[in-house]
């Protein structure tokens, strides 16, 4: 995580007085809805197309962000994501295929989990799918993200492992285009403990993400660096793995630890988990190392790993301060490019 990942946000929640945002209880879900009027539309009273149009307007407004990420000025322009209630969700306007439950995966930190998380749903999600992505990460990467601002949220995915919430209970829908989050906070860093002395302990997310089948087309777990009792919950509920490999020296140390973790859960709790995909990321085109790791990958794990791979560029990197995905922040750029390449993929896919 970037340290300065929640800075422009913190800047803006000092900026704003609480006194000029609406807050209000949104159904039985005890999530809060906060509101700043000036720059949201009310989502029940507007039709798709305008809040359409609202976010076509947050996004023409973002180069000049970009502009200013690179100077000390702080951008005015942030906006952070409303905290809404399932209930509210869009309606759908297509026949949901089968769903897809992909878990994102590397014990490895900092290889381009939480990037890919958000990107590729959003590029789904622009692509007409309808996504969920779940943070399973208590450092909540992908929650802030996507703009989710986290110190306003009454309850997570944590909620969902321990406490027996619904996890529509908790799901934040349409953050984006076709995209809803279940999102995590700091709250869900206790859960590797507490989950030990659970019955059914590795079970959970799969009861829990079982019961959304047939609402979405896929269901994304971003999973955190290490290989404890959450990661193995998102290996158990997946039917699918995609896993990042970050085109660096180290690339595959930890690979294999991570495919006998896959092996043994694929033994015993969820026989018919597969490798979705191994995605390159953070590719250099100009460096050596970049092209002989990317070889070396493609030959240990033949035509599993995308054709497409992500390249290096800081505007996937700078987006997730504005809280969008960079199919809004940076939409023409080589990063957004690569995302919406590797959707059409993982739709070919099947
Ligand atoms: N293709 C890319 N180009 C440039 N920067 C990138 C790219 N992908 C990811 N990054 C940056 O690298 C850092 C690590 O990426 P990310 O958070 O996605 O990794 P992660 O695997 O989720 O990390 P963690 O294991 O801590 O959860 C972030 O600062 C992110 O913005
Ligand atoms: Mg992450």
């Amino acid at each position: 995580m970037g340290i300065f990942d929640n800075f422009w946000k913190d800047k803006k929640a000092k900026e704003t007085p609480i006194e000029e945002k609406k807050v209000s209880q949104v159904g039985e879900t005890g999530v809060k809805t906060i509101e700043n009027q000036d720059v949201v539309a009310d989502h029940n009273e507007v039709p798709q197309d305008v809040s359409r149009e609202t976010s076509e307007k947050t996004q023409d407004v973002k180069p000049e962000a970009a502009t200013s990420a690179s100077s000390p000025s702080i951008p005015d322009e942030f906006v952070s994501t409303p905290i809404r209630s399932y209930e509210e969700k869009l309606p759908v306007t297509h026949a949901i295929g089968i769903t897809k439950i992909i878990s994102i995966i590397n014990q490895k930190g900092g290889v381009g989990k939480s990037t890919t998380a958000i990107n590729l749903s959003a590029a789904l999600g622009e692509q007409g799918k309808q996504v969920l992505l779940i943070d399973l990460d208590p450092q909540g990467n992908t929650t802030s993200g996507l703009g989710v601002e986290k110190s306003q949220l009454n309850k997570c995915i944590y909620n969902v492992l321990l406490d027996d919430t619904e996890l529509e209970e908790i799901i934040i829908p349409d953050v984006c285009k076709g995209l809803d989050l279940a999102p995590s906070t700091i709250n869900l860093a206790g859960a590797e403990v507490e989950l030990v002395a659970e019955m059914a302990r590795e079970l959970r997310l799969k009861d829990a993400v079982g019961k959304m089948r047939g609402k979405y087309d896929y269901i994304f777990v971003d999973c955190p660096p290490s290989l404890g009792l959450l990661t193995v919950n998102a290996l158990v509920a997946a039917d699918k793995l995609i896993i990042p490999i970050q085109t660096e020296f180290y690339a595959l140390e930890g690979v294999t630890k991570l495919l006998e973790s896959m092996k043994r859960v694929k033994s015993r709790l969820n026989p018919s988990l597969e490798i979705f995909g191994i995605l390159l990321t953070m590719y250099d085109g100009r460096t050596t190392l970049s092209r002989q790791v990317a070889a070396e990958v493609r030959k240990y794990f033949g035509n599993q790993v995308f054709e497409t791979i992500i390249p290096r560029t800081v505007k996937l990197s700078e987006a997730p301060s504005y809280g969008i995905p960079i199919t809004q922040y940076d939409p023409l750029g080589k990063g957004a490019i690569s995302y919406m390449n590797l959707a059409k993929e993982v739709i070919e896919r099947g």
